[in-house]
């Protein structure tokens, strides 16, 4: 299993045992390693008013944990108000949970940061969803694939629980990387003798036993966790990095966004190069090219022009929209809109559309009609960085295809297309491996 970025997922032998704590505390000295380090909380349940606002208090200190700008609802995606088994409290609250957006929002966060520690929700098997599609806690960890850390609740008791989620996380082909022994129980009897039958019989390495602590802030735990084995354990096991996402902008059939993503998977762009399409992005919510992103697994937003006053506004509420995703290359595909100077310049040299002609000849529409009528004997399409002029910025790739005698600009189209799928996809990988080098 290739895991979905790099970090950990930390599980525990049950709800309140420290998890929370433990994650901030991972957190906190991955960020004092020097690395960007972010927590998330994929789904955290309970919440309480304060000033006015409803939040998690898990949510809220692995937010302080992290190093890197974040919102709470980056670190929490998903925040129920009833403190209770998820899929309990989205009854009560009549939410859906949807497994893949979630993910989507959990890999985005992560794409802001270098390392990121995922917190579980309780102990390792806890039901998120019911129904047809059923998706629990173990789930989401093999949906990441990320090594999984336990965390074990020091009381009477802890050896069986840990024993089985241990057993549980092998099961479901997950790597067991560490474990945690975190004192809950101030008065456990045997205190030593548990940790040494743990330690015998998990078969995974202690990254630190953490003693009961009047004041469980990150910084209080960090320094009884095995910071070099933490270390060590990432260097082993590193997920593809530097990572980069494109961004695609659509308005129709998405047929190039379609071949971009279907080579990105083919050739495993994730696993081999750490690039990942982030999100397809439409102006038009019946865009053919929607559903089919949805189908490749892919996060899709629609953003109407129309609902805007100006070009000006439709294109700032865009570019507000793409840097969500923190982008390294926007790839235009077939998205109808001229952009104003502005949103050119923000994107300046991670900006890049296809064009179906050889430029600079015939720019603009009408392409394959004006090659026929103008004579040519052959066409083409052109990969290029978008410059303030439209279909005028620097020529990236290029292909050739031949014009037949018969040809009208229907069979012409439907040519240059299919090589555009072919050439499209080889422009996006070279462009962000150009881009890479020169980092
Ligand atoms: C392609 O011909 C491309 O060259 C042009 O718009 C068309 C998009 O097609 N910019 P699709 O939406 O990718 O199928």
């Amino acid at each position: 299993m290739t895991p979905a970025f790099s970090g950990f997922f930390i599980t525990g032998t049950d709800t309140e045992i420290g998890k929370t704590a433990l994650t901030a505390a991972l957190t906190h000295l991955l960020g004092q390693s020097g690395r960007r380090a972010v927590a998330i909380k994929p789904i955290a349940a309970g919440l309480e008013q304060v000033d006015g606002r409803w939040v998690n208090d898990d949510v809220q200190r692995l937010r302080a944990a992290s190093n890197i700008e974040v919102q709470d609802q980056e670190v929490g995606p998903l925040q129920l108000r009833h403190a209770c088994a998820p899929h309990i409290a989205a009854v009560l609250e009549n939410v859906a949970i949807d497994r893949q957006a979630l993910l989507a929002e959990v890999r985005r966060t992560a794409a802001k940061a270098e390392v990121s520690v995922v917190e579980g929700v309780g102990g390792f098997c806890v039901p998120l969803v019911e129904g047809a599609s059923p998706w629990d806690s173990a789930d989401l960890a093999v949906d990441l694939a990320l090594p999984v850390v336990l965390v074990v609740g020091m009381r009477l008791g802890c050896i069986n629980h840990a024993l089985l989620s241990a057993e549980a996380i092998r099961a479901r082909g997950l790597k067991l990387v560490a474990w945690v022994a975190n004192q809950v129980d101030p008065n456990m009897g045997h205190a030593d003798a548990n940790f040494a039958t743990l330690s015998q019989r998990l078969q995974a390495p202690c990254w630190g036993r953490v003693p009961f602590l009047l004041q469980a802030d990150p910084a209080h735990i960090a320094p009884y966790l095995n910071a070099p084995a933490v270390l060590q354990e990432l260097v082993a096991h590193p997920a593809p990095s530097p990572r980069q996402n494109i961004v695609i902008l659509i308005s129709g059939s998405g047929s190039n966004m379609q071949a971009i993503a279907e080579t990105a998977q083919t050739e495993q762009w994730a696993q081999r190069h750490g690039i990942q399409i982030a999100a397809v992005i439409s102006n038009r919510a019946d865009a053919a090219g929607l559903p089919i992103a949805k189908r490749l697994g892919l996060h899709t937003e629609v953003l109407p022009h129309t609902q805007f006053a100006s070009r000006t506004d439709f294109d700032a509420a865009l570019r507000q929209l793409i840097d969500r995703f923190a982008p390294d290359l926007v790839v235009l595909a077939g998205f109808m809109r001229v952009l104003t100077p502005e949103f050119v310049q923000h994107y300046a040299g991670r900006l890049i559309n296809i064009h179906p002609s050889l430029l600079p000849a015939f720019p603009g529409l009408n392409t394959h009609q004006r090659a026929i009528e103008a004579g040519c004997k052959v066409a083409g399409a052109t990969v290029h960085e978008v410059s303030v002029e439209v279909d005028q910025g620097h020529i990236l790739a290029q292909t050739v295809v031949p014009v037949l005698p018969d040809d009208d600009a229907e069979t012409l189209a439907q040519r240059v297309l299919a090589a555009e799928h072919r050439l499209y996809p080889t422009a996006v990988r070279q462009k962000l491996s150009q881009k890479l080098s020169q980092n």
